[in-house]
């Protein structure tokens, strides 16, 4: 597994231990190894520090196979940061794909689970967005990152059979958090307690899925499923951003929060975010998978996971 020290990576790491065995890189480019040491007591675990980008290190893991499959979550994750770096999503989410990609096939592993985004689609204008929904433009470097990573996927598994399941995430949402809107709120409350910004116009709406719905939902469509496919992974209502602040505020058992909006061009909260992002689930429905809860709770349970977690960090 790539990307298993970050926060779907390590609940992935967990989920799967009990009855496989896993070998997760990283190269601490999000996170610090907060989230993998608790792993490392499984014998079932173990874990090398290595950067996607540098395929001749990739090709070090010889050693450590054979594999029966990759999970592919190690990516730049940070959104925002797109339009002031425009080359960061170019060479972690594209040419480290090709990276995957290349160690797969030459360790004949055949077969890839992916981690996409509901980012693909940019501003689309089918709502709950199919998997089939075209053109796909994305507004921000790290979609455009995302569908060419899902192309080169499919090539891979044109040319050498490589069976890949593409999942297009929702935002998703709970403990071992390392970025996105929570973790956000969160660390600013602790800074300012009476005050929080928001970024963009606080109507923006996107749905939210849990972290344990999320890791199932990969391994289970991927084991239903017979061909290299895309599936949507998400929940089909949405949470807007102040809903969010709110249910942090809550959490955090504050009163008289002011809520200062940064307001953005169109409402956005930067350049390149997607103002309403609803996910077709449809698709994995037929096949069988439907989330546990729905955005609105999946984002409340993550509020409160993830509020002892950033103490503990604080305090530490
Ligand atoms: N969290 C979401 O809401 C969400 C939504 C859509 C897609 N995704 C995708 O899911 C995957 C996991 O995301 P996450 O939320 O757990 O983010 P994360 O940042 O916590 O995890 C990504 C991990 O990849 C590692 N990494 C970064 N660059 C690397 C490199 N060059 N070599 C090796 N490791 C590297 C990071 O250190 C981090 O641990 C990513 O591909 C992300 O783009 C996440």
């Amino acid at each position: 597994m790539t990307g298993g020290a970050g926060f779907i990576g390590s609940n992935m790491c967990e989920h799967l231990l009990g009855d496989n065995e896993v070998v997760a890189i990283d190269n601490f480019q999000n996170v610090d190894d907060r989230h993998i040491k608790p792993l490392l007591r499984s014998k079932n675990f173990s874990f090398s520090q290595l950067d996607i980008t540098d395929l001749d290190k990739l090709e070090t893991l010889k050693s450590s196979g054979p594999f029966d499959a990759v999970i592919h979550l190690a990516a730049n994750s940070d959104v925002k940061g797109g339009s002031i770096d425009t080359s960061t999503d170019l060479k972690v989410n594209v040419v480290g794909t090709y990276n995957v990609l290349e160690l797969a096939r030459k360790m004949d592993i055949n077969e890839i689970m992916f981690a996409s985004s509901s980012t693909v689609a940019g501003e689309a204008s089918v709502m709950p967005t199919p998997e089939d929904y075209g053109p796909s433009m994305p507004i921000s470097t790290y979609g455009a990152s995302k569908l060419a990573g899902e192309g080169f996927i499919t090539a891979y598994s044109h040319y050498y059979g490589i069976r890949g399941s593409i999942f297009r995430f929702a935002n998703i949402v709970g403990r071992n958090s390392t970025h996105g809107v929570i973790f956000d709120f969160i660390m600013k409350l602790r800074k300012n307690p009476k005050v929080m910004e928001i970024l963009g116009d606080g109507t923006q709406r996107k749905s939210y899925l849990h972290v344990d719905d999320c890791v199932q939902g990969i391994i289970f469509l991927h084991e239903v499923s017979s061909h290299t496919d895309i599936f949507n992974l998400g929940n089909t209502e949405t949470t807007s951003v102040m809903d969010i602040a709110k249910f942090v505020v809550e959490g955090l058992g504050l009163q008289n929060v002011r809520f200062e909006l940064t307001h953005g061009e169109g409402g956005r909260g930067w350049k390149g975010d997607v103002k309403l992002a609803q996910l077709s689930t449809e698709k994995a429905l037929k096949a069988g998978w439907k989330s546990s809860l729905t955005s609105d709770d999946s984002v409340r349970k993550a509020v409160r996971e993830v509020i002892p977690q950033l103490t503990d960090l604080k305090n530490s």
